[in-house]
C-alpha cells in the first residue's frame, strides 16, 4: 500500500432518465482508473449515487403520475444495475434523498450560516398566477439576459451556457401551463461565493486532474464570481435550516452526496469517512465537462467555507458525438446502455475498450457502429484474442501445460517497459496512451509467436518451441493484469484459462513479470467474437430508425407548438362593429383612418385597405375586428384594433346577417 487513502467519485446521475453512452463516457474511465490503482496496490474507495432532487425530477414525476421519491427509486435501481452490467463497480451507490445526505447537508449549511457565509436577500422571482406558485429553475423558460437566446430558468442551455440565478431570466413563461409569469418578491438565501476569489485562484493553481477542468475554472474565476442563491421554493429536497419553507438548491446537496455516500460506506465497514474528507485523503472527481463550474468553483468554495478539505483532482471528459452528430437524446443521437447495447447481447468489455481507447479523455469522442465494429474485429479479435488463444491452445494442446522455463530477459524487459509507460499514462488519465501501450505489447507478442513459429520448431527444436511458448505465456499473464482495468471480464477469463483459481482482482500488477507457477493451464477458448456485417447492419438500422423516429416526433411537436389552446383563442377580443367614417391618411396611398362603432364605444383604427375600397363604400358596413390588440401609431395616427380581412386584396369579414355592434365572436 502506498501513501494516502484515495477516494474516487463520478458525477451523480439524475433519476429521471435512462443510462446512456454519455454517462458511460465518464463512468467507465473512472472505473478503469480505480481498478488500475488497485492493481497497483493503492487504498482506493469508489463511491457514487443518484441525484434525486431538483425541479426536473419533480416535473418528470408529475408527468408520469408518480412521486419524486418513487421515480427516483426506480431510476436509482436502473443505474445501479446498469453500472454493474458495464463492470462499473462502486463500493457504494447511494441516494441524495437518503437520511445521511439530508443530515450532512443541513449540518454543512448550518456551518455556513454560523461562519457568516450565508445571507438573505429579497429577490424578484417568477411567479405563475395560474399555478399559484413561484417558478424555480426549470419551471420557467424565457430569454437569457446575457445573450438573448431562449433559455431555461437556471441555465442558458441553447446560448452562452451561463448559469442563471433565480429571477434573472427575461420574459419568463411557466413551463407547466405556459402562462406568462409575473415577477414577485421573495426572500432567498445566498452563499458568498464572491468571497472565495483569492482562495480559488490559489487552489486552482494546484488542482490535479485534467487541464480542461482547471483552465476553464480559472477563466471563470478571473472573469466573474457571483454569489449563489442556494434556496428554492419547492416541496422536494433538503429543507433549508434557516427557513423550513424553502429547500436547498439541488447543486448544494448533490455534491454533498459525495461525502454522505462515503459516510454510509464507512458506517457499514467500520471505517472513518473523515480520512477522506477532513484528513490527508485525496479526492478525485470524474465528471462531464458541462459541470466543471460546479466542481471546480462552487464545490471547493463550499467545502472551504464549511471547514472540510478540498478535492485533489477533477477529471473532465470531453464532448461526445454519436455517428458524427452532437450527442442528443431528443434528436436520437444516443446509444442507450441497455436497449441498444447490453440487451442485444454485446459484451460490456467491447464498449469499455472503445470508450477508453478511442481518443484522449478530454477530446471529443465519436461513437459510430462502423468504427466500433472495426476496432472490435481488428484489435480485440485479431490482435489480442488471436495471440492469447494461440499461445494457450499451443501450450495446453501441444505441450500439455506450462513449460517449466523462465522467460527470457528481453521479455521481462518488455513487460517492465510497458508497465512503466502504462503506469504513467493511467495516473495522468491518459487512458488512450495506456491502452495503446498495452496493445503495442500485445502486437509484440503476436509478432513474437508468428516469427518464431513454435509449431514449426516442434519438429526441429522442441526445446526452443517450449522456450518460445514460455515467453508467450508470460506475455499473456502480463496482458491480463494490465488489461483488467480496461476489459475486466475478458481479463478474468484469461486469468482462469491460465489456471488461477482466485480472481484476478486479488492480484497485484507486480505479478506481471513473476513466473506462472502452481497453476494448471485450462483449455483455450476464444475470448472475443467477430462482429459480422449482418450484426452490424442490425445495429445500424436500429440506430437509423431511432433518428428517424426522433425527427417525426420533433415535427409533430412543432406542429403542436403552432396550435393554440382554446384559452389562448379566448384572449382575443373579437367583435362585430359598424364603420362610422373612413378617410385617407395624408402621405399614404394604402391607409385609411376608420372609426368603428363597437357598441360600448367608438374606436379608431388604421387599416391598409385603401387600394380596395373607397371611404364611401365602407361607411355603414359591418366588419369583424379585434379590439384588444396593443395600440400602435401608424403614420402619426393612433390605431386601437384591427379590422379583419381575407387574402391579398382584403375581402372584409362580415357576419352573414346583421348583428348588434359589439357582439362578441366566439
Ligand atoms: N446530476 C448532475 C448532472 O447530471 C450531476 C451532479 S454531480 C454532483 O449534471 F456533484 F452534484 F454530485
Ligand atoms: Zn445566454
Amino acid at each position: 500500500m502506498s501513501g494516502k487513502p484515495k477516494l474516487v467519485t463520478c458525477g451523480l446521475p439524475y433519476t429521471n432518465g435512462l443510462c446512456h453512452i454519455g454517462h458511460l463516457r465518464t463512468y467507465v474511465p473512472a472505473d478503469c482508473y480505480v481498478r488500475y490503482l488497485r492493481r497497483a496496490g493503492e487504498d482506493v474507495l469508489f463511491v457514487c449515487g443518484s441525484d434525486n432532487h431538483g425541479t426536473p425530477i419533480v416535473v418528470s414525476a408529475e408527468e408520469s403520475g408518480t412521486t419524486p421519491r418513487a421515480l427516483s427509486e426506480r431510476y436509482h435501481t436502473h443505474f445501479k444495475e446498469t453500472f454493474e452490467r458495464m463492470g462499473v463497480l462502486f463500493d457504494h451507490f447511494g441516494m441524495t434523498d437518503n437520511k445521511t445526505n439530508h443530515a450532512r447537508t443541513r449540518s454543512i449549511i448550518n456551518r455556513l450560516i454560523d461562519r457568516g457565509y450565508v445571507y438573505s436577500e429579497i429577490i424578484n422571482q417568477s411567479y405563475c398566477t395560474s399555478c399559484e406558485r413561484f417558478l424555480p429553475d426549470r419551471y420557467v423558460e424565457g430569454t437569457c439576459p446575457h445573450c438573448g437566446k431562449h433559455a431555461r430558468g437556471d441555465e442558458c442551455d441553447q446560448g452562452c451556457g451561463r448559469h442563471l440565478e433565480p429571477g434573472e431570466i427575461l420574459e419568463p413563461t411557466c413551463t407547466v401551463c405556459r402562462t406568462k409569469a409575473e415577477i414577485r418578491e421573495q426572500e432567498h438565501y445566498f452563499f458568498k461565493l464572491s468571497a472565495f476569489r483569492d482562495y480559488l485562484l490559489e487552489y486552482l493553481k494546484d488542482l490535479k486532474g485534467t487541464l480542461n477542468a482547471r483552465n476553464y475554472a480559472i477563466g471563470w474565476v478571473e472573469n466573474e464570481l457571483r454569489d449563489w442563491c442556494i434556496t428554492r421554493t419547492l416541496n422536494w429536497g433538503v429543507r433549508f435550516p434557516g427557513n423550513e419553507e424553502l429547500v436547498v438548491y439541488v447543486w448544494v446537496d448533490a455534491p454533498i452526496g459525495y461525502i454522505s455516500f462515503t459516510e454510509e460506506w464507512a458506517d457499514a465497514h467500520n471505517d472513518d469517512w473523515r480520512r477522506y474528507w477532513c484528513g490527508d485523503g485525496e479526492v478525485t472527481h470524474f465528471i462531464g465537462s458541462d459541470i466543471i463550474y460546479h466542481h471546480c468553483i462552487f464545490w471547493p468554495a463550499l467545502l472551504q467555507a464549511a471547514g472540510y478539505g478540498s478535492p485533489h483532482a477533477v477529471v473532465a471528459s470531453g464532448m461526445l458525438k454519436v455517428e458524427d452528430q452532437k450527442f442528443s437524446k431528443s434528436r436520437g443521437y444516443v446509444v442507450w446502455a441497455n436497449e441498444d447495447y447490453l440487451d442485444v447481447g454485446l459484451p460490456s468489455d467491447y464498449l469499455r475498450y472503445y470508450l477508453l481507447s478511442y481518443t484522449s479523455h478530454t477530446k471529443e469522442l465519436n461513437f459510430s457502429w462502423k468504427a466500433f465494429q472495426e476496432r472490435v474485429n481488428n484489435e480485440l479479435v485479431n490482435t489480442l484474442g488471436n495471440f492469447i488463444y494461440r499461445t494457450i491452445y499451443f501450450a495446453e494442446d501441444k505441450l500439455g501445460g506450462i513449460p517449466d522455463i523462465q522467460p527470457r530477459p528481453e521479455i521481462t524487459e518488455e513487460i517492465k517497459k510497458t508497465r512503466a509507460l502504462v503506469d504513467d499514462a493511467f495516473r495522468a488519465f491518459d487512458f488512450k496512451i495506456a491502452i495503446d501501450g498495452i496493445m503495442t505489447f500485445a502486437a509484440f507478442g503476436n509478432n513474437y509467436i508468428q516469427k518464431n513459429a513454435p509449431w514449426k520448431l516442434m519438429k526441429t527444436d522442441p526445446a526452443e518451441a517450449e522456450a518460445v511458448i514460455a515467453d508467450c505465456l508470460q506475455i499473456v499473464k502480463a496482458l491480463a493484469l494490465l488489461l483488467e482495468p480496461v476489459i475486466p471480464d475478458s481479463a478474468a477469463k484469461i486469468w482462469a484459462m491460465l489456471g488461477y483459481e482466485r480472481p484476478i482482482s486479488e492480484y497485484h500488477l507486480d505479478e506481471a513479470d513473476t513466473p506462472l507457477s502452481g497453476v494448471t493451464l485450462q483449455k483455450a477458448a476464444p475470448l472475443f467474437t467477430k462482429l459480422d456485417d449482418e450484426k452490424y447492419a442490425v445495429l445500424e438500422t436500429t440506430f437509423a430508425g431511432r433518428v428517424e423516429a426522433a425527427k417525426k416526433k420533433q415535427e409533430a411537436h412543432e406542429e403542436k407548438k403552432e396550435m393554440v389552446t382554446i384559452d389562448e383563442f379566448g384572449k382575443m377580443d373579437l367583435r362585430v362593429g359598424r364603420i362610422l367614417s373612413a378617410e385617407p391618411i395624408k402621405g399614404s396611398k394604402k391607409l385609411l383612418k376608420i372609426a368603428v362603432d363597437i357598441g360600448s364605444e367608438k374606436r379608431q383604427v388604421v387599416s391598409g385597405i385603401a387600394p380596395f375600397y373607397t371611404p364611401e363604400a365602407l361607411i355603414g358596413s359591418q366588419v369583424v375586428m379585434i379590439t384588444n390588440l396593443e395600440p400602435a401609431t401608424i403614420f402619426g395616427v393612433e390605431s386601437r384594433g384591427m379590422i379583419l380581412a381575407a387574402g391579398d386584396d382584403a375581402a372584409l369579414l362580415l357576419p352573414n346577417r346583421e348583428v348588434e355592434p359589439g357582439t362578441k365572436i366566439r
